[in-house]
């Protein structure tokens, strides 16, 4: 079975730069972005706002359930709120790990995230594109690098954005989040057995964006 749309699966752990390589790759193509990790990223600010507690697993589904989200061009509304910064904190990014074990919140967002396969095509950034959102990817990357490398990537990230940042703090978040997210039953972060795995780490940006659209160009004919 293949895909309708060409499909570009980029996974990998949390600061491994797919969200630029993912930026970058479609801008290239011209293909549309999903940035799956934001879905997840609304799903647990809703859930912190609600009050609802994480351990309560049904409320929780039925958040994802009824998510009132909008996105405005660069702008992501939830419940007619600006959340486009809020999303991309720390606490933001642990609060979306924790919902993101639910399996019935992963069941909730599949059809959410296939929908986002349209022509001309798409570049799906997360940690199961490529293993359970869109199996029949013909390109398929699992993008790593060091975790000292990764928060040390998150940690400029940060103070660019004028967000409060502590490197020490952030490796040990890091690499709390990886077991987490390797080691959940529902869709753990791992490749797909057919995923080409690239380490990042003190790797230029441009060089993985080259090899993405070197497989692209194998698999889609695609321009490079
Ligand atoms: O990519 P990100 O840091 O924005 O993702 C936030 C969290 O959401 C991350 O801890 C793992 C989870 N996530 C997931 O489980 N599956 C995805 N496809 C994307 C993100």
């Amino acid at each position: 079975m293949t895909d309708p749309v060409p499909v570009i699966t980029i996974d990998g752990p949390s600061g491994s730069g797919k969200g630029t390589v993912t930026q970058l790759v479609a801008r290239r193509l011209g293909w549309r972005v999903l940035d799956s990790g934001a879905l997840y990223r609304l799903v647990g600010l809703a859930t912190s706002k609600s009050g609802v507690g994480f351990d309560n697993h049904n409320k929780i589904s039925d958040i994802a359930n009824k998510l009132n989200v909008e996105f405005n061009g660069e702008k992501i509304l939830l419940d007619g709120e600006d959340v486009t910064d809020v999303i991309r904190t720390e606490a933001a990014g642990n609060d979306a790990s924790r919902v993101a074990a639910m399996p019935a919140v992963r069941a909730t967002l599949l059809d959410w995230q296939r929908q986002y396969a349209r022509a001309p095509g798409l570049v799906a950034d997360g940690r199961d594109m490529g293993t359970t959102v869109f199996p029949a990817a013909k390109v398929k990357i699992f993008l790593t690098a060091s975790a000292q490398e990764r928060a040390k990537r998150r940690h400029k990230q940060l103070k660019e954005k004028g967000l409060p940042a502590n490197l020490a703090a952030l490796t040990a978040e890091i690499e709390e989040r990886d077991a987490r997210d390797r080691g959940r039953a529902a869709s753990p972060l791992v490749p797909a057995p057919d995923a080409i795995e690239i380490d990042s780490t003190g790797m230029d940006i441009d060089r993985v964006v080259e090899i993405v659209l070197r497989q692209a160009h194998a698999a889609y004919a695609t321009p490079l």
